[in-house]
């Protein structure tokens, strides 16, 4: 079989992540081998994401530039992929006479045979059906990179939410979850090829299994958390309405379960959160906040905020900056409004300028960087259990920066926390072994966005610890 390049570019978020792992793994049988260069390949996918306009604009301004390179190459063939494939289907081939396929968010298996026809036939090929359920007979396949410390794995799809400003359940379809079974497998293969942290992804994992009558999403954990040789578990995204208790007491029970929660509360206003169908109250989120603190005191906690949904007033705005004052949240992304297709809230009144979203959003972010500042200054002196996921780039703030004879590394902390540290470029540790081990790291320093400090001697094995922060003697 001839060997042909295929080049994967990802816009959004870890589910498309996942997704290009998914992709190469079932182009791989018909030849095709990754390439990070576009112009030596024989076939590039652009992996798409629509969630705000911007996303979409630049999957598109993507494309455009590929009609050059497709004139200069005719064989080369162009695939659309991900959320804007399923969104815009046939209407991306009439827009871009050189896209040679559109596949949809549920067309992943179906792509070896359409890129079959298409090599042999040279035909244009539309497919964006959506099915109801996972196809749990289907292998998944597997991990294609070698040498990572981390993996995403996809243990549902889809969404049922439907929250008025979102354009997922339109584009992902309805929520469908995986086998256990299947999950776990995945996993184990992972954990075989050196893989030490996995998160497991889902639009809202809280609701894992609920509709097929598996078992829970806390069950699964427990199953995760049994898997030999895996050191960490990470989840994202949880909706706080589906928050359970028992997923709560997960965090104080399971030691492999990262102190770590992504709690998307959107807004700090019980009318905004009504018209955007969230279902939840923020009393009802602090109080699941609180819930969370009581059992596992250091849980680290972000969210994602949307400024200037329609008809927001001064005064609604203002009790969001007041949440995230009393919740003091670890970290946050903050998003303006931005509408989107089929989804109710682009026809309602009160839509607000770009000014005026973007000083909200400036406030919004101002107010965290404030609340991170001091929350990384509090952690000068506190030991962290890290894992390395490999060596680090540096900034020169850190007097550790690669400058002085170090070599720089860098891991996260139970509390997802990005840690940078040194070791000193003859230490025997430098090696290729540090990646993928845990470390005892004491925090020296903080920039914006991480923190850096000093391994403790002797602390580095493959042991994950309980990963909690101890104050240094
Ligand atoms: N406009 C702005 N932000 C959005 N998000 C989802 N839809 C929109 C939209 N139409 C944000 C939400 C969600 C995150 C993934 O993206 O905050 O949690
Ligand atoms: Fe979109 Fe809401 Fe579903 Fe999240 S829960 S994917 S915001 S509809």
């Amino acid at each position: 079989m001839t060997s042909k390049l295929l080049h994967i570019s990802t816009i959004g978020c870890q589910m498309n992540v996942y997704d290009a792992n998914q992709i190469s793994g079932v182009l791989a049988p018909l030849g095709y081998r990754g390439t990070d260069s576009i112009d030596t390949a024989d076939m590039v996918v652009v992996n798409t994401c629509t969630i705000r306009e911007k996303a979409e604009q630049k999957a598109f301004s993507f494309l455009g530039r590929l009609a050059k390179i497709k004139s200069a190459k005719p064989a080369l063939i162009i695939a659309v992929g991900g959320c804007v494939a399923q969104q815009e289907g046939e209407a991306i081939l009439k827009r871009m006479p050189h896209v040679d396929l559109v596949f949809g968010t549920h067309a992943i298996f179906r792509l070896p045979d359409m890129v079959r026809r298409i090599e042999s036939s040279r035909c244009r090929i539309v497919d964006v059906r959506l099915s109801d359920r996972i196809d749990v007979d289907r292998p998944m396949t597997g991990p294609q990179t070698d040498g990572q410390v981390s993996a995403f794995i996809t243990i549902m799809r889809g969404c049922d939410n439907y929250c008025t400003y979102c354009v997922v359940p339109h584009v992902r379809g309805r929520e469908a979850s995986r086998h256990p079974d299947r999950i776990l497998e995945e996993i184990r293969l992972h954990v075989q090829r050196g893989v030490r942290e996995v998160t497991l992804l889902g639009q809202n994992v809280n609701s894992y299994g609920n509709k097929e009558g598996l078992c829970t999403f806390a069950e699964l954990l427990e199953r995760v958390n049994a898997v030999d040789g895996l050191g960490r578990i990470r989840f994202t995204t949880s909706h706080p309405k589906d928050l359970s208790e028992d997923l709560i007491q997960s965090f104080g029970r399971l030691e492999k379960l990262c102190r770590h929660i992504h709690l998307p509360v959107q807004s700090g206003n019980d009318e905004i959160l009504r018209r955007m169908n969230r279902r939840y109250t923020r009393r009802a989120y602090i109080d699941k906040i609180a819930r969370l603190r009581t059992v596992c005191p250091d849980i680290a906690i972000t969210s994602d905020f949307i400024v200037g949904f329609p008809g927001e007033s001064d005064r609604q705005f203002k009790a969001t900056l007041d949440l995230i004052e009393k919740v003091r949240f670890d970290g946050l992304f903050a998003f303006m409004y931005s509408d989107r297709p089929n989804a109710p809230a682009a026809g309602y009144s009160g839509k607000l300028n770009e000014s005026v979203k973007k000083e909200r959003l400036q406030a919004l972010l101002d107010l965290q960087a404030t609340i991170t500042r001091q929350k990384y200054n509090s952690l000068i002196g506190h030991i962290f259990r890290v894992l390395v996921d490999g060596p680090s780039r540096g900034t020169s703030a850190d007097p550790h920066s690669p400058a002085s004879p170090q070599i720089r590394w860098s891991g996260r902390s139970s509390a997802n926390h990005i840690i940078h540290f040194s070791v000193p470029d003859r230490h025997p540790l430098n090696n290729e072994l540090l990646t993928g081990n845990f470390a005892d790291i004491m925090i020296e320093g903080a920039h914006a966005h991480s923190l850096w400090g000093r391994l403790i001697d002797d602390s580095m094995d493959d042991r994950p610890g309980k990963g909690e922060t101890t104050i240094a003697a």
